[in-house]
């Protein structure tokens, strides 16, 4: 009989930021599925039913999940999102941190504002920085922190000054604390850079900008298509298994090859 028990996330407590639509709700049920309890976090009181609805499919699923509705930019608001994972926990424990939640809006030089600078930072950087700080005086030996990056922080994608510039911070961050929280606290730190995902992030970007896109799309290695959600969260998901133990300060590739 096959063994697949490295994959299993039975028990565990995960943290996954902006799980209400999107790549992180994918995550969020992904690990749910695995038997992971998962803090289901979002921001906008608008996404509230979506967030529920991840949270249905999760219990659904036999594992436990709660809403959590903070924003990681704001360091005021970070708190909520451990408490909520303590509260989940069984162990007392935090096992998994997904950083999901960023901002995606292009503008070129020209156009960059101090105000998208700040924003983006502040969301995509700081939010993640100062979670994980929280977090990690509760994290479990064992435990996973992943980022959702981006092709675009390597890719060189014209539009994205900052918003690549935030995800090449975040794959910095993975490689500094895969060193500096390794052996300390026996955990793995890893990103997974995605291409296109059709998501809400890629159908309010700039019509132009998803023109550009296609040809590029089109020559994506392993399908000539946009990814889905489904695609990226069991990349994810394996990042947290035991099964990946070995594996830390790395960037899987999770674009069909358009970028590694
Ligand atoms: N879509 C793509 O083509 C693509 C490609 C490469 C990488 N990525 C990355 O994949 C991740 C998810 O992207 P997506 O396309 O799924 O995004 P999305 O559809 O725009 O969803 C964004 C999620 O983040 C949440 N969020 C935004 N700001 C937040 C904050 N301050 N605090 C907490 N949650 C916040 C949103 O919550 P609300 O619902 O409450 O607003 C929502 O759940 C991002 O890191 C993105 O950079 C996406």
């Amino acid at each position: 009989m096959p063994d697949f028990k490295g994959l299993d996330l039975t028990g565990k407590t995960a943290i996954v930021t902006g799980a209400s639509r999107g790549i992180g709700a994918a995550i969020a049920i992904q690990l749910g599925q695995r038997g992971a309890n998962v803090v289901v976090n979002y921001t906008n009181d608008k996404s509230e039913r979506k967030a529920t609805e991840v949270v249905n499919k999760i219990e659904a699923a036999g594992s436990r999940a709660t809403l959590c509705q903070a924003s990681v930019a704001n360091v005021n608001d970070i708190p909520k999102i451990v408490d909520a994972a303590l509260r989940l926990s069984q162990t007392g424990k935090i096992d998994i941190l997904i950083h999901n939640a960023a901002l995606g809006v292009d503008a070129n030089l020209e156009d960059v504002t101090q105000e998208l600078f700040q924003t983006h930072f502040d969301t995509n950087v700081k939010g993640p920085i100062f979670l994980t700080k929280a977090v990690i005086r509760h994290i479990s030996r064992g435990g996973r922190v992943v980022f959702v990056s981006s092709a675009a922080a390597r890719l060189g994608v014209a539009g994205q000054t900052v918003y690549g510039a935030t995800k090449a911070a975040n794959e910095s961050c993975a490689r500094v604390w895969a060193k500096e929280l390794g052996q300390s606290h026996g955990i793995t730190v890893n990103c997974v850079n995605p291409g296109p995902v059709a998501t809400d992030q890629w159908q309010e970007s700039d019509e132009q900008f998803r023109q550009d896109m296609q040809p590029l799309i089109e020559s994506t290695p392993a399908a000539a298509r946009i990814a889905e959600v489904d695609d990226i969260a069991p990349l994810v998901a394996f990042l947290c298994s035991e099964d990946a133990r070995w594996t830390t300060g790395s960037v899987l590739c999770a674009n069909g090859g358009l970028y590694n």
